[in-house]
């Protein structure tokens, strides 16, 4: 089959991940290994931990993807890597395992923002389903545990350009569902059970009061100059969640769910939606409801304000939090109020996975913007 194969990888967090993906259009393996198991007793991530996990896992991940693909390690066209933002440590495996089957196999290798990377997620995915409609200037909210952005993106003739036009001042919004999560007793990460446990609650249960932003972000270069930003803020919610169970008296509850779990991972039996339902009572249920909603709901009002603002012609929606059905949902309607097309990726590619990173790489490869060897993780990398 002809066409330029770019095997992907992907470790800046807690999933070690491995992709072929034939010229940024077609996926042809995709291969996740979670740590969540790892990670769960301790109610999220632990560095130290990720790091060890992905020194583990990661030759057996990848020799996976090639597996899957039917590649081997000669038959790729390419290498590409994360090279930030993230965990420091899961980084440097990723990247330091890249830079050495490179050097050994003496292919190309590519550095890619995972930032980038969530983005060409959906081209990915539109492209294969032979979507060519898809209009320019694209406003991209990239929402997930570690991140919550909105960025205008283009495509040029010198490669893809991407201007943030907003961010999040304090938690992402991916963090602040698993910070509830854990409040409540409901472990990690929560995005997962707080979308399934929703649908059980009454969303109007409970009022949270909206984030207010009145003064631009100190962060903020001088070269923003006073274009509108559209920033969010989610630590707020979360104390309003805390404030609302100590005013209910809903901590003994909250401390007998968070044992009855725990012990059922000790057990090694893995709690079902059904376990976590039985364990919560219609005040649980109600508060995780109205929680979501007001995310969900200050998510799309943001982002449909910045889309009319900037003129967009298309919506994107990646990243973790956009697995969430009330999430796509809501930005469905919101946007076809506003008559824009939006497009979300499929859920497995819309958490982290290596595919969006071999994606983002290609426009790369053709424009031969390699690595340079001495290239290093970067923890903070901006888009
Ligand atoms: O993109 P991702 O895998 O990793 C980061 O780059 O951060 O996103 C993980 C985040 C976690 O915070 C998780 O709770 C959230 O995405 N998430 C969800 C859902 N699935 C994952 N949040 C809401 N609803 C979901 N269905
Ligand atoms: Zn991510």
């Amino acid at each position: 089959m002809s066409g330029t194969y770019i095997l992907g990888i992907e470790s800046s967090c807690d999933e070690t991940a491995a992709a072929v993906v034939r010229s940024g259009e077609k996926l042809i393996s995709n291969v996740v290994f979670s740590q969540i198991a790892a990670h769960q007793p301790y109610g999220g991530v632990v560095p130290e931990l990720a790091s060890r996990e992905h020194l583990k896992a990661i030759v057996p991940v990848v020799r996976k993807a090639l597996a899957d693909a039917e590649q081997s390690y000669q038959s790729i066209d390419s290498l590409a890597v994360t090279q930030g933002p993230g965990l420091a440590g899961a980084l440097l495996v990723g990247i330091t395992y890249a830079k050495a089957l490179a050097f050994a196999l003496d292919k190309p290798l590519i550095a890619v923002n995972h930032l980038e990377g969530h983005i060409h997620a959906v081209l990915l995915e539109e492209r294969q389903k032979e979507n060519r409609e898809i209009r320019f200037p694209v406003l991209a909210l990239v929402v997930s545990g570690g991140h919550t952005h909105l960025y205008l993106a283009e495509e040029r003739a010198a490669g893809w350009s991407y201007k943030n036009i907003g961010h999040t001042r304090d938690d992402a919004a991916g963090e602040a569902f698993d910070k509830v999560a854990k409040l409540l007793g409901l472990g990690y990460p929560g995005g997962p059970i707080i979308d399934k446990l929703s649908t059980h609650g009454d969303s109007t249960a409970v009022k949270f009061p909206a984030a207010q932003l009145k003064h631009r972000d100190r962060k903020d270069t001088a070269e923003a100059g006073s274009e509108p930003r559209f920033d969010f803020s989610y630590s707020g919610i979360k104390t309003s969640v805390l404030r609302y169970v100590e005013v209910h008296g809903m901590q003994p509850s909250i401390d007998a769910r968070r044992n009855a779990l725990a012990a059922m991972i000790a057990n090694q039996q893995k709690p079902k939606p059904e376990d976590y339902l039985r364990l919560c009572d219609a005040k649980a249920l109600n508060l995780v409801a109205s929680f979501q909603r007001a995310i969900v709901e200050d998510l799309a009002a943001k982002t449909l304000a910045a889309a009319s603002a900037c003129d967009v012609a298309t919506l994107f929606v990646t990243g973790g939090v956009a697995a969430n059905n009330e999430l796509r949902q809501h930005f469905e309607q919101a946007a076809a109020m506003q008559g824009l097309p939006v497009y979300f990726p499929s859920r497995p590619l819309a958490t982290d996975n290596a595919a969006m990173i071999a994606a983002a790489a290609y426009p790369k490869f053709l424009a031969g913007d390699f690595a340079a060897q001495g290239f290093s993780a970067e923890a903070g990398m901006k888009l």
